[in-house]
């Protein structure tokens, strides 16, 4: 008894002194110990199926990196991203969002990609008192959480409902609907949720909703159902992978009228999925790459010269996400505070204040929040998807 005392007692100081020095510094020093930067948490999907969304999104969040850092970072102390894979699930995601927290010691976290994951990682970020922004999570929600979530990415009630009208224009005689949705998602039930109300609201018919799961690959039965009640529209919510496939099943089953791909379509990752069957599938945007604005276009500019091809929504939220979390740090050091020297308990608090007062002018628009952590946010579009005749290569063309 004594002597485990007597260990303790001298581990335990050592232990404490250890802490204190690594929990007080928002800094990281680089090996030659030349140079310190903020770390900020990346905590998105870079495995699983969900990558097909996640690697758009770690994309935009290394150009605002580079971006923010040649214009002089923090007031001069740069940043440096600290990249987790939540990979598609929840528990990579709680894995994911922990080493963020308690290893990487990030001021705040960019993630995850998956609202179905959101619900499970950030009660762990709020209860630590880290800030979360939301790079993607559309679900209904999503602010409620926590006071320490905030979102960049509009909910479904905002963007899908744009899709429909848009769909409404292009065929004023579409009557008959058909609603597909993937059951083990939050963001799919919530996003369904308000296609159907939408329908409602527009007087269309509701001929069925069928469901599926994000991980099936096969959906002739669903699919046949739909087609046998003969849609004049068809209404998907769900992954890039399974809705991707269910777009190509129901095209090589005969349906020819349009499609509606929900927020988890869209991406041109879907193009490998579908291929040439992809093509007419219309899709609601929170983010035009031809919206003008200084730092659209070096983030367009950018993008454009490293990927060849226009930036997608899911890399102009994440790009936007990093921007939020720079800007509120830009604003608090400004004020006073040196952001670089404060305790990072202390900073996190700050920084979770501070960036729901702001107001910033980024790719996806000028937006800012309301005091629950909501985003405020102009501008929407819908966009329909052209495939190339080769089959492989397509594109988002937005609708005028
Ligand atoms: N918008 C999708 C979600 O919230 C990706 O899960």
């Amino acid at each position: 008894m004594k002597k485990q005392f007597y260990t303790l007692s001298l581990i335990t100081p050592t232990l404490l002194i250890l802490a204190a020095c690594t929990a007080t510094s928002p800094t990281t020093t680089s090996s030659n110990g030349a140079k310190s930067a903020i770390a900020i948490g990346i905590g998105v999907a870079q495995t699983s199926n969900v990558a097909l969304l996640g690697q758009e999104q770690v994309a935009g969040a290394k150009l605002a990196e580079k971006f923010f850092n040649d214009n002089k970072g923090v007031n001069g102390t740069p940043i440096k991203l600290i990249i987790q894979d939540t990979a598609g699930d929840e528990a990579g995601a709680i894995n994911a969002f922990q080493t963020l927290i308690s290893k990487d010691k990030v001021v705040g976290i960019v993630g995850p990609t998956l609202s179905q994951q959101a619900f499970s990682a950030d009660p762990i970020a709020d209860r630590a008192k880290v800030p979360v922004l939301g790079p993607s999570n559309t679900a209904k929600g999503i602010p409620d959480i926590g006071e320490f979530v905030a979102r960049v990415s509009a909910p479904v009630s905002v963007v899908a409902p744009n899709a429909v009208k848009a769909a409404l224009k292009m065929n004023p005689k579409i009557k008959k609907v058909a609603v597909f949705y993937a059951q083990n998602d939050a963001f799919s039930k919530s996003e369904t949720e308000i296609f159907q109300k939408t329908l409602k609201d527009q007087k269309l018919d509701l001929v069925t909703v069928q469901k599926f799961q994000t991980t099936d690959t096969d959906f002739q039965t669903q699919a046949t159902s739909a087609i046998n009640l003969k849609p004049d529209l068809v209404i998907i919510s769900g992954l890039a992978a399974d809705g991707g496939n269910l777009v190509r099943q129901m095209r090589e089953l005969g349906y020819k009228g349009l499609i509606i791909g929900g927020n988890g379509l869209n991406t041109s990752n879907l193009f490998p999925v579908c291929k040439t069957l992809c093509d007419g599938v219309l899709i609601a945007q929170a983010y035009n790459p031809e919206y003008v604005s200084p730092i659209n276009k070096s983030f367009r500019d950018a993008y454009k010269a490293q990927y060849k091809k226009e930036p997608p929504q899911f890399s102009a939220q994440a790009f936007t996400g990093v921007q939020v979390f720079v800007d509120a740090l830009n604003t608090l050091d400004k004020g006073g505070k040196k952001v670089s020297q404060m305790p990072l308990a202390e900073l996190r608090v700050a920084l979770n204040q501070q960036l729901l007062k702001g107001k910033y002018n980024t790719p996806i628009g000028e937006i800012s929040f309301t005091p629950k952590g909501e985003i405020i946010q102009k501008d929407f579009y819908v966009a329909q998807i052209k495939m190339d005749t080769d089959g492989t290569s397509g594109k988002f063309a937005f609708l005028k």
